[in-house]
């Protein structure tokens, strides 16, 4: 990595139109717009029509970040897509199909499963890959429809999921003055697999024939395990990250936050005096889209206006797996 950089050279999003209110929920299960604010933050979640899979949100992000890239998707090399709702188990990946939707027949293309932690392991893999080898662009994406696999009867964990897909362009430069992406830490406790799982399906537990598929295909998460998890980690991986980069936190412009719930970032930024307003936080219209969260709030954050160049940004997840970690990246 030494005489080059990895820059990101343009975002992108993609939205599904059906917007739907907690009141909206509220008129379906026992719970109330009340609750869902005070417990989460949240206020709204997108949710994508049946016909839509992953790879459609994720192409239409793509396209949106070739659009302000300006560049021709035969010029991507590397495709890296993290999700945990594939269009198909295992084979093919997302990746591939995108590839053939917005025709990047150059690009080679595979997913990264990592929970929540999707997209920031992604970004590492995709510079990892442009650092070694006569490759220069990347498309990185985070996309997930979680609707098809939250149990709507559920309370517990309907409530919070939102679908959507964020996309980078990663382009390696010889300029190594350009910034970009700096440094990553990534983690992983499998201790606590079973803490957020989707438990049926897979070869572990696959449906027998006959057999009639109901909920335990769906998400189960023990929310506050996880919770526990959650504050732990944004806290440990925003402490590590910025004494690997040697940083102080005045030094930071912005830091993404995974959004999964705003009393995890808020419980973090006390534990670490962190002023909340050095967080971004869209999980009051998004919910929380897993992968996604952090490259939607990327691109929303870049399209406001709000980065310049040299700004200072730190990303951090954390989710299944369980997985955290988090990037950082001078814009
Ligand atoms: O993205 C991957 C990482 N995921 C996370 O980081 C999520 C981590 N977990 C959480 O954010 C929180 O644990 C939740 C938001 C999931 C739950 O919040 P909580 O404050 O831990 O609530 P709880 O599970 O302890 O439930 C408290 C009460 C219960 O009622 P009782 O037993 O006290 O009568 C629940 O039945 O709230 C009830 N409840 C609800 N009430 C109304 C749970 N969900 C709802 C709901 N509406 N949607």
């Amino acid at each position: 990595m030494k005489n080059m950089a990895i820059e990101i050279i343009a975002t992108g999003r993609a939205i599904p139109p059906k917007r739907v209110s907690n009141d909206d929920l509220a008129a379906q299960i026992d719970t109330s717009d009340e609750w869902i604010r005070s417990h989460t933050g949240i206020g709204y979640r997108h949710i994508a029509d049946e016909s839509v899979a992953c790879s459609d949100l994720a192409a239409e992000a793509a396209k949106n970040a070739l659009e302000m890239a300006g560049c021709c998707p035969l010029s991507i090399d590397v495709i890296v897509l993290a999700t945990a709702t594939a269009d198909y188990y295992g084979t093919p990946s997302t990746a591939c199909i995108v590839q053939d939707k917005i025709s990047a027949r150059n690009a080679f293309a595979m997913d990264i499963t990592a929970g929540c932690t999707g997209f920031v392991y992604a970004l590492e893999t995709a510079a990892g890959l442009l650092s070694v080898g006569p490759r220069k662009r990347a498309l990185v994406i985070g996309a997930e429809v979680l609707s098809r696999v939250t149990n709507w009867d559920d309370r517990g964990t309907c409530v919070l999921f939102g679908d959507g897909a964020g996309a980078v362009i990663l382009e390696r430069t010889e300029d190594k003055a350009a910034g970009g992406l700096l440094q990553t830490l990534l983690y992983a406790d499998g201790s606590g697999a079973e803490s957020l799982i989707m438990r049926r399906g897979g070869s572990r537990s696959p449906y027998k024939k006959g057999e009639t598929i109901d909920t335990s295909i769906c998400i189960e998460m023990n929310g506050q395990e996880v919770y526990n998890f959650a504050v732990k980690a944004i806290t440990d991986t925003l402490e590590a990250l910025l004494k690997a980069g040697n940083f102080s936190i005045d030094d930071v412009t912005r830091i993404i936050p995974h959004q999964a719930n705003a009393r995890i970032v808020l419980a973090a930024s006390k534990r670490l005096g962190i002023p909340i307003e050095k967080f971004y936080l869209n999980i009051e219209q998004f919910a929380n889209t897993s992968s996604a969260s952090i490259p939607i709030a990327l691109d929303e954050i870049n399209r406001l206006g709000q980065l310049k160049k040299g700004d200072l940004i730190l990303t951090v997840g954390f989710g299944g797996g369980l997985t955290y970690g988090g990037n950082i990246i001078i814009w």
